[in-house]
């Protein structure tokens, strides 16, 4: 008994010093900054939670955005600096049109598909990594998620044991054959690992590093927040070919 309550004091401990982990941001990073300025970004799942915050906040920061979707009628932000392609990634001919001209690529691709083994994630960004190479187009700054690959354990308990490996077995191994397929690339990578994702407002504070996360506590943090992590992994070097978790 003695040893039981010893072994959670000491998980809760070891959480609470990972909790503390990571880095904070305030502001844009530019600790890595390249000084170079990408100015034409494609956002991939432009549609959806993260992606309608990466459009927004992309052409708040000035990128000319060209956002990829199934349904532009889903996107409902008009501005003359947003242009708007419809395709679909598993088809590479609309891939490689929205990827020419661009300087960077940012993924924030899902589905709701969880259920049943597919391979939206992976063979998507087999076809954005393909056409990016075939073009010369070098940043990819791609959302994951925490608990994959060196982040196992890191999104807490409940999504540890119970809905990654029950409601989310197919979807992570999508994931996690998605990282290796980016990891393996010759691009420019960051791959950004949020943890659970909430629609709440941009705080402008947040960890992120390899250490963040907690393996008891589901760690949160609002797509408003991982979009300005991931944009500012177009200019930043710090995590370049590494792959940062994101949270609150
Ligand atoms: N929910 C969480 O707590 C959580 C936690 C950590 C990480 N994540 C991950 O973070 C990422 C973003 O999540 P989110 O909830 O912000 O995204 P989301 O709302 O699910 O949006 C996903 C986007 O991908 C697009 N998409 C799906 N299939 C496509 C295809 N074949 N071709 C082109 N576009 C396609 C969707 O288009 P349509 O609008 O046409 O469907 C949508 O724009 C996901 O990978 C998710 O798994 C989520």
């Amino acid at each position: 008994m003695k040893l039981l309550l010893l072994l959670i004091l000491y998980a809760i401990a070891l959480s609470a010093a990972f909790k503390r982990s990571g880095l904070r941001s305030r502001t844009a990073s530019s600790s890595g900054a390249t000084g170079r300025r990408p100015t034409r970004v494609l956002i991939i799942g432009a549609s959806g939670g993260t992606g309608r915050q990466l459009v927004t906040q992309a052409l708040e920061r000035g990128y000319v955005v060209t956002a990829f979707v199934r349904n532009p009628s889903k996107l409902q932000i008009v501005h003359p600096q947003l242009q708007i392609i419809q395709g679909d990634v598993l088809d590479y001919a609309s891939v490689e049109a929205a990827v020419r001209g661009q300087d960077s690529v940012i993924s924030a691709l899902g589905h709701k598909r969880f259920f049943y083994p597919t391979r939206i994630l992976s063979e998507g960004t087999r076809n954005l990594l393909r056409a990016m190479e075939s073009q010369g187009v070098l940043r990819f700054v791609c959302e994951t998620s925490l608990g994959i690959g060196d982040s196992v354990g890191r999104l807490g308990i409940y999504y540890t044991l119970f809905i990654i490996p029950v409601v989310l077995p197919f979807y992570f191994w999508d994931k996690t054959r998605q990282e290796r397929l980016i990891a393996a690339s010759k691009v420019e990578w960051v791959i950004v690992r949020p943890g659970m994702l909430t629609n709440g407002k941009k705080r402008n504070t947040y960890r992120h590093g390899t250490t963040v996360g907690s393996f008891i506590w589901t760690v949160r943090i609002s797509r408003a927040d991982v979009a300005d992590f991931m944009l500012n992994q177009l200019t930043d070097d710090t995590y370049l070919r590494s792959s940062p978790g994101v949270c609150w």
